[in-house]
């Protein structure tokens, strides 16, 4: 597939000029990220008679695309308008953000996608969500769901004893509903977005209680080696280990995800030392790791011989480079080195995007200096995030906003409803009967999951596989790490 695109995009790419853009001029990153964002969105169809707003085509093997991407997108869109102040998609991303959160409850878990319900596909709709509110982002009508209120939706049904057992000592699992491959997974990028929410909500609304649940959060991960003492941050480790069988590929999006929570935590604590230490390391470590050589590269899959990331990997860039940004605004002494580190990033990015039989694209390598034909919604995302990033500097762009300091969301302290309406709670007076059935259950369905994903030759893998066709279980491999091709 990616040779028949690359022979494809080569011969329309004489056709269209690389994208132009002077780093140095406000004007001219506006200009190049309006023209990235208007190609970003030719992928999105949810606003077209018959089709489900909020989301990118898919989920595989409808389209490419997994539900939280759309999370991720809207995200994306809601950062560009915030540095660019074009207004021409807010009312689309208002419409995706309010459909998909699944009213009454609205805290993101629509029955639609139950089959790829991770807390981390959850979460990055929490976190665009959390991101309007931190912005300003225009709010909902009044009789709708309301952007803070929608995070602590998030957040509310993430810190639900439900979703937290004694398996390795506490942490979130990865997926949601015990039926998904997954469910015996514990990975950082699940507990990176609870912990980055709880550090958000902390210090927007003033209240404690989050953060509390993000010093537990991260004292956790740290614990049980998800984050070395180097603060290299791991995939994940599953529950049947103990999690002691760390999966040690590094994705830039888990360090980001750690480095933009823990400069909230720094700046909600008024810059203590503890968070000043962390946020140094993780910023530190996470450039030695991604930008060595520069330009951000997904080194666990972006090899040099070979690409190996899945569609999901393929978007982490973006988070990445965005993540940094606001890192600089609530850390302002991080700020001289990743400014420094993300502009020589974005230089690179930008001569990714040429002509493609879709327009104008852009590639996912970033190190050529030249379009890899290796083109789709993420790597588009990504490089209109590096360069709207960029105008935190060029011009007058104000940190996150909290409750106190000319925030106007309206929040919901109990927001959220049912945080597991998946299966059936059993009653209080048989629970140990039906914790050991549970408990049975998942071993099994986790057992069957390695025999498949051994059957099928990957190795590691993720999020999603069951996907419910009336009463029929059928595994669809939701797939976002193969360890035998990673490790290679
Ligand atoms: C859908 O949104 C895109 C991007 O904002 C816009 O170009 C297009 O006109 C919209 N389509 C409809 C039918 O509203
Ligand atoms: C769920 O799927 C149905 C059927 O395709 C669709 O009509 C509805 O809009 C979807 N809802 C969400 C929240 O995606
Ligand atoms: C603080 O947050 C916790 C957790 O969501 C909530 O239970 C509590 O009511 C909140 N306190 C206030 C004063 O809003
Ligand atoms: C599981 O690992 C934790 C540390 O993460 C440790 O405290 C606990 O004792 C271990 N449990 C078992 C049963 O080995
Ligand atoms: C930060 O400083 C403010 C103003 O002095 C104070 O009200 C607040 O309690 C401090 N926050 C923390 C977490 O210490
Ligand atoms: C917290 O963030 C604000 C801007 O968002 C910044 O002005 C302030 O200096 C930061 N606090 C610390 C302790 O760095
Ligand atoms: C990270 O820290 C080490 C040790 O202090 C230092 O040698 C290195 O230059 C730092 N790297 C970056 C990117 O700041
Ligand atoms: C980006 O960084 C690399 C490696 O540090 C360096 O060789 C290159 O000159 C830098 N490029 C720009 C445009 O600053
Ligand atoms: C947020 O601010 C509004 C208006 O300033 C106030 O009425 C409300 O009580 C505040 N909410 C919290 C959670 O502090």
């Amino acid at each position: 597939m990616l040779a028949k695109a690359a022979t494809t995009l080569l011969a329309a790419s004489s056709a269209l000029a690389a994208l132009q853009v002077d780093l140095e001029s406000p004007d001219s990153i506006k200009a190049a990220a309006r023209q990235v964002a208007y190609d970003l969105l030719t992928y999105y169809k949810g606003n077209q008679s018959g089709m489900t707003p909020g989301i990118l085509p898919g989920p595989p093997p409808a389209g490419d695309y997994y539900w939280w991407e759309g999370g991720a997108l809207w995200g994306t869109m809601i950062d560009y308008w915030h540095y660019t102040g074009d207004t021409s998609y807010n009312e689309v991303t208002t419409q995706a953000m309010l459909f998909q959160a699944s009213p009454p409850q609205n805290s993101y878990m629509p029955p639609n996608w139950t089959a790829s319900l991770g807390n981390d596909d959850q979460g990055f709709w929490g976190m665009s969500a959390m991101l309007a509110a931190e912005v300003n982002f225009p709010n909902p009508p009044k009789d709708q769901a309301q952007w803070l209120a929608l995070a602590q939706a998030v957040f509310n049904t993430q810190a639900s004893p439900d979703r937290h057992d004694t398996t390795c000592n506490g942490g979130l699992r990865w997926q949601i509903p015990l039926a998904n491959i997954g469910y015996d997974y514990k990975n950082s990028i699940a507990n990176g977005i609870f912990f980055n929410l709880g550090a958000r909500l902390a210090r927007y609304t003033g209240n404690a209680t989050y953060y509390d649940w993000a010093v537990k959060t991260w004292d956790w991960v740290e614990g049980v080696g998800l984050m070395s003492e180097s603060y290299d941050v791991y995939d994940g480790a599953h529950v049947e280990y103990n999690c002691t069988d760390i999966f040690k590929a590094q994705f830039s999006y888990n360090a980001g995800v750690f480095l933009q929570g823990a400069a909230f935590m720094y700046n909600y604590t008024n810059g203590s030392q503890i968070w000043h230490d962390r946020v140094t390391g993780l910023v530190n470590r996470t450039i030695e790791v991604f930008f060595a050589n520069g330009p951000i590269v997904e080194v666990s899959c972006e090899l040099e011989g070979k690409i190996t990331c899945k569609t999901d990997m393929l978007s982490f860039k973006g988070y990445t480079h965005r993540w940094m940004a606001q890192t600089t605004q609530l850390a302002p002494f991080t700020h001289d080195l990743i400014m420094k580190t993300l502009r020589n990033s974005t230089a690179a990015a930008v001569k990714s995007c040429q002509g493609g039989d879709n327009g104008r694209q852009c590639g996912f390598r970033w190190t050529t200096g030249g379009y890899d034909g290796l083109t789709g919604a993420g790597q588009e995302m990504s490089v209109l995030a590096a360069l709207s990033t960029l105008l935190i500097d060029q011009i007058k762009i104000t940190g996150p906003v909290t409750n106190g300091t000319g925030g106007t969301s309206v929040g919901n302290p109990n927001a959220g409803g049912d945080p597991n309406p998946f299966q059936p709670h059993p009653p209080a007076t048989t629970a140990d009967r039906a914790g050991a059935g549970v408990l049975t259950a998942f071993v099994l369905s986790s057992l069957m999951g390695t025999l498949l994903w051994m059957s099928f030759g990957w190795g590691e893998t993720a999020a999603a596989p069951v996907r419910r066709k009336g009463k029929k279980l059928v595994k669809v491999p939701r797939i976002r790490t193969e360890m035998v091709e990673v490790l290679s």
